[in-house]
Formats: structure tokens, C-alpha cells, sequence
């Protein structure tokens, strides 16, 4: 029996699965919190050097967002879940990668599972996003940087993109400024390693 608050504290759950920590111990690498930046994240875990654990876990982390928000999409109407609630399990599990459950409710910052769950709201926008993303990182090599970026553009290309098809319910806008807000706001030692000089680029190992 499907209600909002059912789906939304699933979602909550799918979203504390850390993906950064469960890959990286499957594979035998170092817990991803005790090095680099600490966060269990792709970002991180790329920098233990396996490439390959850290492009599972963006995958994984992604899919977390995306699950959520495409099943109450596709199945949610015979429930009576409507673009509310679809806007609710995208933001809960968010807010599961960064208090998880499971994880002492030290999480990380959002990156990969927001990038899920964009895809999910609207795929154009999610490409839209993703290609701000790169573009952004190829210029600067800050992958922080990339994600802060695209935080704040996503909201906003709904708001300018209601002539193409980047239009989306004013909840799922609202979500997504929600969690732009977090996860700048998660980005905080980002800021001030970006702004004193001293953040990673992309391609570092850890130290
Ligand atoms: O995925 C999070 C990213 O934006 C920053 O990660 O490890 O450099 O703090 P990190």
C-alpha cells in the first residue's frame, strides 16, 4: 500500500545506500573517508586511483535519484501519487546521501544522486545539466566547482526553458532549489580550498 509518506521514506532509504563506501570495500579499496576530501563520493574515490570504482559508484549514486523519482513517474498514478510526490522521493533521497541512515548519517554531498534525480524529473534538463558539468570541469578541473555550477542552473533552466521542453512541475523546481541550496552548502571547505588555491583538480591522487 503506496502512500506519499510510504514512498518518500523508501526513497529516504534507497538514498542512504553509500555507494563510495559499499563499492570501495567490495573491491578491496580504502574507505574513501579516510582520505583525500573524506567525502564517500565518486570524486573521492577516483582519487584512490581506481577509475573503475569510481565510476560505479557515479553510477550507482545516480541511480539512487533517478529509481525513486522514474517509479512514481511511471507507477505512482495507480496509487494516487502525483507530481508532488514525485518531487518528494527525488528530494528524500537526496537527503539520504546526505544523512544516511545506515551510515551514522555522515553522508556525502549530493553530487551524482541530484544528477539522478534531474534525469529523472526532465532527461533534457538532465543533459543539460550534464553537459554544464563538463563543461565547467574540463575548463576549471574543479569538479567541485562543476557541481555548484550545475546546482544552480538547474533550477534556473526551468525557470527560462518553459518554451522548450525542459518544463517541470513548480514542485520538482522547488526540489530542485532545495537541493542546490544543500549541496552548496555541503561544498563549504570546497569553497574555501577553491578560493585560497589549494583545491584538488581532477586527476589528483589522494594525499
Ligand atoms: O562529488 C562531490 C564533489 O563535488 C566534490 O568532491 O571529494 O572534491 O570534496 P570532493
Amino acid at each position: 500500500f503506496l502512500t506519499p509518506a510510504i514512498a518518500t521514506i523508501v526513497a529516504y532509504l534507497i538514498g542512504s545506500l553509500s555507494f563510495a563506501v559499499v563499492v570501495s570495500r567490495l573491491m578491496g579499496l580504502q574507505d574513501p573517508r579516510t582520505y583525500g576530501s573524506k567525502n564517500p563520493g565518486a570524486t573521492n574515490v577516483l582519487r584512490s586511483g581506481s577509475k573503475k570504482a569510481a565510476i560505479l559508484t557515479l553510477l550507482l549514486d545516480a541511480l539512487k535519484g533517478w529509481v525513486p523519482v522514474v517509479a512514481v513517474k511511471w507507477w505512482g498514478e495507480a496509487w494516487g501519487l502525483g507530481d508532488g510526490s514525485v518531487a518528494l522521493v527525488g528530494l528524500a533521497a537526496f537527503l539520504g546521501h546526505l544523512w544516511p541512515v545506515f551510515f551514522r548519517f555522515e553522508g556525502g554531498k549530493g553530487v551524482a544522486t541530484a544528477a539522478g534525480v534531474i534525469i529523472g524529473f526532465n532527461p533534457w534538463l538532465g543533459l543539460a545539466s550534464l553537459l554544464t558539468w563538463v563543461i565547467v570541469a574540463y575548463a576549471f578541473r574543479y569538479s567541485s566547482l562543476a557541481s555548484m555550477v550545475t546546482a544552480i542552473f538547474a533550477p534556473t533552466f526551468f525557470l527560462f526553458g518553459n518554451h522548450v521542453a525542459w518544463t517541470a512541475p513548480s514542485t520538482q523546481v522547488l526540489a530542485l532549489a532545495l537541493m542546490a541550496l544543500l549541496l552548496i552548502w555541503r561544498h563549504a571547505e570546497n569553497i574555501n580550498r577553491l578560493l585560497a588555491g589549494k583545491e584538488s583538480k581532477l586527476g589528483a591522487k589522494k594525499s
